[in-house]
């Protein structure tokens, strides 16, 4: 009778930890999934962040392996342990051999960890080729201005591949951070000071970059996208940035010139070539050209920049853009003209 309990108590037991193991293993899966999700880390396509995933790689092995010795340890204890009366048990207080063993133990491990970390960090290091544009944080979107070229890419930015870029990371308003998890580390964006990042984009292909720190109402909302393209198309890209705003052909799109000339978009845009002169917000040059509205918060397309256009405040609540009440029609034909603006 007394056995049978104790077998039934044994039965629950291994049941229960099987549910949590079930469990954890579960929510490992789960985590380790979520993190193969662009923009992740772990696929890393930049030069740092190669560096950066390797050195995690290591340490996360190296402390897996603490972890599974030390399970190992705990339950081979539980289950020769209990099986011997309490008073039974070994005692190995103010044992020196194993004082020093499991002293020196972890004192390898944390300079293994520091002499990885270092060399790592040494391996991101590399000539720097000179600023070749400015990141500046706003709220809540991303101004890249290349001064020199004499123009200013907003929200998206095209970097040639295999080539080392070099940024320097302003802001404009509030603590932001500039980061492009598969390109490398994150950096702070500080008004007042500038900071710098450099660094080589290896592979061709369209990153998402993040705010990485909180600033605000949007900063969930302000994204921005980091195009790695070979070297031809990088130079083919710049000279159309360069270019001022392609003059409109649609009737609409013409209609649509007129309309943003006159209702005050331009105090805060502006668009080379035209009127409009703005530096508050983002540059509408080559605005058709890009793939968001809004630092990524809704993909450009007609009926999406009609939604923002009517009303911005429902897209991105507390965004600086108000709203500009205007007539269906005109409102249309500002969607026809700024999409025409490739
Ligand atoms: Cu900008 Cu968070």
């Amino acid at each position: 009778m007394k056995g049978s309990k104790r077998q039934q108590h044994r039965g629950g037991t291994s049941r229960r930890v099987a549910v949590a193991a079930l469990v954890v293993a579960a929510v490992a899966t789960a985590t380790v999934l979520a993190g193969c999700e662009s923009p992740s880390i772990l696929r890393a396509e930049g030069s740092a962040a190669k560096e950066i995933v390797t050195l995690a790689l290591w340490i996360f092995g190296i402390l897996a392996g603490v972890l599974i010795t030390v399970w190992v340890i705990l339950v081979y204890v539980i289950v020769t342990g209990r099986r011997r009366p309490l008073d039974k048990a070994s005692q190995s207080h103010g044992n020196l051999r194993i004082e020093i063993i499991w002293t020196a133990i972890p004192a390898v491990i944390v300079t293994v960890l520091f002499v990885l970390t270092v060399v790592y960090t040494e391996r991101i290091t590399m000539p720097d080729p000179g600023t070749q544009f400015t990141a500046v944080g706003r709220q809540w979107w991303w101004d890249f201005e290349f001064g020199d070229l004499g123009f200013k890419a907003p929200n998206e930015v095209y970097v040639a591949q295999g080539r080392p870029v070099s940024i320097d990371i302003r802001s404009a308003d509030v603590i932001h951070s500039f980061w492009v998890p598969q390109m490398g580390g994150k950096i702070d964006m500080i008004p007042g000071h500038v900071n710098h990042i450099h660094f080589v984009p290896l592979t061709s292909g369209s990153y998402l970059g993040e705010c990485a720190e909180f600033c605000g109402a949007q900063h969930g909302k302000m994204r921005f996208l980091f195009v790695v393209v070979p070297p031809d198309e990088y130079t083919a890209w710049v000279r159309n940035q360069q270019k001022p705003a392609a003059e409109p052909t649609g009737a609409a799109a013409v209609a649509g010139k007129q309309v943003i000339s006159t209702v005050g978009c331009g105090s805060c845009h502006a668009i080379r070539g035209t009127s409009l002169k703005g530096t508050f917000g983002p540059d509408l040059t080559h605005f058709g050209s890009r793939g968001g509205i809004a630092a990524y918060t809704l993909k450009n397309t007609p009926e999406n920049l009609l939604r923002w256009i009517q009303d911005p405040q429902a897209v991105k609540p507390e965004c600086k853009m108000p709203r500009v009440p205007l007539p269906l029609q005109q409102q249309q034909q500002l969607v026809a003209y700024l999409e025409e603006l490739k």
